[in-house]
Formats: structure tokens, C-alpha cells, sequence
């Protein structure tokens, strides 16, 4: 039987290349007719938009994060504003630029050094008086205009604490067809950057929809009151012109001083619907610090973040040119004598995890090679004094 089955599958193969080469010959063909290779169109232009504020901690992942995105670079204009910043922001920031500036198709930085570090009505770095608003608004918008002046097919608009570890999305997110789609992000709770439901005063409200489609048990793309942090807009679409930041410019606005919710209720006055899309896991999102809370507070954030990100994937990467500003706890045992752990050779994606956690968390852990029911006694460990095998009532290997 398995014979045979072999046998039909070597023929099938053969016939499968064979296949394979007639339509080669045939594309390589048409190339030559010159029509087909001359009609394939070049990718979407898209402008990049982040403003940057106090990341110096986010900053080294998230720029790496953007730099290995699979998108041509020549087709990616940047748009980067950053001011008032207490950390060295500005300094990442320009080392980045200085050494990825000459592969994008163009960039526009205003990186402010001279503006003191907070506005005047902030009383810390995580306050929004209106102030703040008022000039995250006039950015934003700018940005929006500065894209449908250039004529970009897409703007990204892409906050730098948020990390897209999908390098596809790009492609993935335009292919959607949608005039607005943001890439549902995680973060370590339930935060993240959709609404499913909004008050009468046009503030967030939770409603049934949200976890289903927060824990992927819905998948797709859904339309939403809102989406915030990484926001991808066709500024083909004629439909596109209404969007905006700036609520004077929409009819009737009586929401509050607010750049995301005056942006999602621009877009219902113009019939855009917003799309979130969690039909891959595109990345995730830091959650925000309340008014009154420090950047430390950011820098603990950040950490548990990272933990998150390992329990399903590997480390956020970091690029050589900005690792010099990614720095972690010095390792210690946490005041007890020793901190053991105990792991299956076999299971070395469990191990390289909780390493990279304890780097992450600065702990010094003694590794011991846990023993292996399956491995010790060939076909397992038998009954041995009261203990069995656990195929019996248990996952293979367990004693
Ligand atoms: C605009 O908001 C209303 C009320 O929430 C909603 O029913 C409608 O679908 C929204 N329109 C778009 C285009 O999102």
C-alpha cells in the first residue's frame, strides 16, 4: 500500500513540474511580447506619519520594526515630527535618519530641539491640557495635507509606541480595499486601538462586540466607531477628501478637543466607514499613561509589553545602530538565594522564552535539565514504585 502510494506520488510530481515548466515557458513568452512585464503597475506610494514625544525607551523597536517592513522603501515617503522632549528622543532619532534617510523615496523631519520640554499648562508627561491637542491636531493635519499635496496614493499614520511585528502589513492592510483599515494591535490587557462602541458625549464605550473581536474569536475586518494608533487611509478615494482633524472643518462637530475622535466622526460625516482588521496578528500597542503618571511608569509598560510579546513570538528585534539604546535590569536573584529553573531539553522554544524573560526582567536563574520520563527508559518509563507513565491519564513524558 505505501508502496504504491509513493509511486503515485513521484508520477504526480513529475506531471506537477512538467506543468510547472509549460507555464514558465508560456509567461517567459509573454515577457517577450513585452505587454504583460510592461504592464505591471508599481507599488502604491505611501507617506509614513509619526510623531515622536518621550520615546526614547519605544523608539529603538519601533524604528527597527519600521525599517524591516516588506515594502519597497522607494515607494515610502517619511513624515516625522518631534518637539518638547525630557529623553533622547531626538538623538535616536536623527542617528536612525542619518543612516536610512537615502533609501526612502523622501523625508520630511522637523526635529525641534529648542522648544523647553513641556508646554506651559502640562504639569507632566503624560498630561494633555488642550494645548497639547491643539498642536497634536495642527501636526496631524499637516501631515494629511502635506500627503495629498504629494499625491500619495496612502498615509500611514503610525504612533512610535506601537510595535508591527507583521512585516507584511503593508501589503496585507491595501489589499483589504478599504478607504480606512487600522491593524487590530495587542497590548498586555484589554486595551487596544479600536472603539466598538461610542457614548452620546462621543467617548469610549465597551460594548459586547469588543472582546470577540479583541481575542480573535471574530475574524476579519469590522466596521467600527473608531480606530486610533495606526490608521491606514486611500487618499485616492474621492470619499477621502472629508476626512480631517480639525473640527472645524466638520459640519455640526460637537465632539470634544480631541485629534482621534474629531478624525472618526470626520470620517462618518463623509460616509467612510473605519475598518479594524485582526485577520492576522500585526503588532501591538503600548497602553497609555494616565494624566499623572511619570515615564518610568512608560518604561514598566514597555517591559510588560515585551512579555507579551514572547508568549507567542520571538523578542522584538533591535537593530545593531540603535541596540546602544536599548538597555536592560542588571541581574540579580531578587533577594533569594537562588532562583532555579527547571526545563525539558526537548522543549527549547519553553527555554529560549523565560531566557529572554529573565533578561527582560533582570533575573539570574540557574538552568537544570529537567529528566525526561519519555527519554530515560526506552518506551517510556514503566510502573515504578506507584509512579506511571502518563500516556495513561496525562501528557506523554510526565511522571
Ligand atoms: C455613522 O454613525 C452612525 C451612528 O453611529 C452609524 O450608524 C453609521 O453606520 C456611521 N456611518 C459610517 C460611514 O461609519
Amino acid at each position: 500500500m505505501a508502496a504504491t502510494k509513493r509511486v503515485e506520488g513521484t508520477v504526480s510530481c513529475i506531471l506537477m513540474r512538467g506543468l510547472y515548466v509549460m507555464v514558465l515557458f508560456m509567461m517567459i513568452g509573454n515577457v517577450r511580447n513585452g505587454d504583460s512585464y510592461q504592464r505591471v503597475n508599481k507599488d502604491c506610494t505611501v507617506v509614513i506619519a509619526f510623531l515622536v514625544r518621550n520615546k526614547a525607551h519605544t523608539l529603538p523597536y519601533f524604528l527597527t520594526l519600521l525599517e524591516r517592513l516588506d515594502y519597497p522603501k522607494n515607494r515610502i515617503s517619511l513624515w516625522i515630527r518631534s518637539d518638547h522632549n525630557e529623553d533622547r528622543t531626538l538623538e535616536i532619532l536623527k542617528i536612525w535618519l542619518s543612516s536610512v534617510k537615502s533609501q526612502y523615496h523622501s523625508v520630511n523631519a522637523e526635529l525641534l530641539s529648542s522648544p523647553p520640554e513641556r508646554l506651559p499648562e502640562e504639569k507632566g508627561p503624560a498630561h494633555w491640557p488642550s494645548s497639547r491637542f491643539t498642536h497634536i491636531i495642527q501636526l496631524r493635519e499637516e501631515a494629511l495635507v502635506a500627503a495629498r499635496q504629494m499625491w500619495a496614493d496612502y498615509i500611514w499614520f503610525l504612533d512610535s509606541d506601537v510595535f508591527i511585528t507583521n512585516h507584511e502589513i503593508l501589503k496585507l492592510l491595501i489589499s483589504k480595499g478599504h478607504t480606512v483599515a487600522a491593524p487590530m494591535l495587542k497590548s498586555d490587557g484589554m486595551y487596544s486601538n479600536f472603539w466598538c462602541g461610542m457614548t452620546e458625549e462621543y467617548y469610549y464605550l465597551r460594548t459586547e462586540d469588543y472582546k470577540p473581536i479583541l481575542q480573535r474569536e471574530r475574524v476579519g475586518c469590522f466596521h467600527v466607531p473608531m480606530v486610533h494608533s495606526s490608521v491606514l487611509i486611500d487618499l485616492r478615494r474621492a470619499s477621502s477628501n472629508g476626512l480631517t482633524f480639525v473640527s472645524s472643518e466638520v459640519p455640526d462637530y460637537k465632539g470634544p478637543h480631541d485629534d482621534i475622535i474629531t478624525f472618526a466622526l470626520a470620517a462618518n460625516k463623509s460616509g467612510v466607514p473605519l475598518y479594524i482588521c485582526n485577520d492576522h496578528i500585526y503588532g501591538f500597542v503600548m497602553v497609555p499613561l494616565e494624566q499623572s503618571d511619570s515615564l518610568q511608569l512608560d518604561f514598566m509598560q514597555l517591559t510588560n509589553l515585551k512579555l507579551e510579546v514572547l508568549v507567542e513570538n520571538s523578542p522584538l528585534p533591535v537593530s545593531e545602530l540603535l541596540a546602544q539604546f536599548v538597555s536592560h535590569p542588571e541581574r540579580d536573584t531578587m533577594g533569594f538565594d537562588n532562583i532555579y529553573m527547571i526545563n525539558l531539553l526537548r522543549r527549547p522554544e519553553r527555554r529560549k522564552r523565560m531566557l529572554n524573560c529573565f533578561k527582560e526582567l533582570g533575573i539570574h536563574a540557574t538552568i537544570l535539565n529537567a529528566v525526561d520520563g519519555l527519554g530515560s527508559v526506552s518506551g517510556g518509563v514503566g510502573i515504578t514504585n506507584g509512579y506511571h507513565t502518563v500516556p495513561v491519564d496525562g501528557r506523554p513524558g510526565e511522571i
